[in-house]
């Protein structure tokens, strides 16, 4: 591959047709973790109404941390994932907490935000690609950040069939884009890489108004392997799909005060079947559907994607003087439910209520 040659048209391509957006203006890490944050489950045009409010109230890291984390969950309140907020909060204390290399932060004094990329990695809710991205933009250095549109460029430009959300796949393709990445301007190439996949080189080729495909009009399709080899429009290729099978799981959320405390509770699953030995809410699992609800139970319903299988939950609120004896079932604070292994689609349930309940 010439990169000479596939930088000069990306960059080209770029500059003449990149977005203006608020988090691009900046270096500053505490914004560029905070965008990269909110984007990762959500589209640009809704992530930007968030990020303008996020930047308005909380300026700085310092701001966040000082802030409850109620606050910021009902700031987050309609993004979903709220375990994303919690992790944010969590991670701008934690800065704050370990202060300047001469200790503890003193009134006034400001945060050093990580300025390498293991340090951010380490960060609650940072992964590969979030760590990346920060590091590139912020700092110019040389990381690439793989985010989906990314994969799909590489796999075409490289006419890669090997599905990417493999252990092995995933291997492959950063030894790619390590081969791809220009050492000298990771920020640029980043930036522009990660835009040519998200509107131009997007999974469908064909252009809307005129229906032919996007690639004849292509500024790289001259070291693209996907369009000599005609296999572009097949790209990228995932691993192959188990044929779900959907669960229907309805769970009673028992409350009831108890000595000033909230009780509840949980039971912990033993079967040879999902979430052994993990706790979970009161549950009954029915077929075809979940089951109705007396008008005016709070309720939330969640859909939760396992390896094999497709559940359909819904987590019931029941108030209660006295919570019911139920075989199997231990009664426990609220405030006690984290020292117990849950599923992660009764921690989802806990997020969203807490978020929207005030639970
Ligand atoms: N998606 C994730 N990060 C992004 C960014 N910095 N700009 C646009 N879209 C993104």
């Amino acid at each position: 591959m010439n990169l000479e040659y596939f930088y000069r048209q990306l960059y080209h391509w770029w500059e003449q047709n990149k977005r203006e957006l608020p988090w691009r203006d900046t270096e500053d890490g505490y914004r560029i973790w905070l965008s990269e944050i909110i984007l990762q489950q959500t589209r640009v045009q809704q992530g930007m109404e968030y990020y303008m409010r996020f930047i308005n109230r909380w300026p700085d890291v310092e701001a966040l941390a000082q802030a409850d984390e109620q606050e910021v969950l009902r700031e987050w309140q309609g993004l979903g994932y709220y375990s994303r907020a919690r992790n944010l909060h969590k991670a701008a204390r934690q800065m704050v907490e370990k202060g300047t290399p001469s200790g503890p932060l003193s009134r006034g004094e400001r945060v050093i935000f990580p300025q390498t990329y293991d340090e951010l990695r380490a960060l609650p809710g940072v992964g590969d690609y979030t760590a990346g991205a920060i590091a590139s933009f912020a700092y110019n250095l040389p990381y690439p950040a793989m985010d989906g549109n990314v994969y799909r460029v590489v796999a075409r430009l490289t006419d890669c069939s090997e599905a990417f959300d493999t252990t092995a796949g995933k291997k492959l393709f950063h030894q790619k884009i390590e081969q791809l990445l220009d050492r000298e301007q990771p920020r640029l190439f980043n930036s522009a890489i990660m835009e040519f996949g998200a509107l131009y080189c997007t999974p469908s080729l064909t252009d809307s108004e005129t229906g032919a495909c996007v690639c004849e009009r292509c500024v790289i399709k001259e070291v693209c392997e996907g369009y000599q080899h005609h296999t572009a429009e097949l790209l990228p290729v995932r691993k192959p799909r188990p044929q779900l099978k959907d669960r229907y799981l309805n769970y009673t959320i028992y409350l009831s005060e108890q000595d000033g405390e909230i009780c509840t509770l949980i039971h912990q699953r033993t079967a040879k079947d999902i979430w052994q030995h993990l706790w979970e809410f009161v549950l009954e699992e029915s077929e075809n559907h979940v089951l109705a609800l007396h008008k005016g139970t709070p309720y939330v319903d969640i859909n939760h994607v396992l390896s094999h299988q497709r559940l359909h939950a819904r987590f019931a609120i029941c108030r209660t003087d006295r919570l019911p004896q139920i075989e199997g079932t231990r009664c426990v604070r609220l405030s006690e439910l984290d020292a117990y292994g849950l599923s992660r689609l009764t921690l989802k349930a806990l997020d969203q209520l807490r978020a929207t309940a005030g639970f």
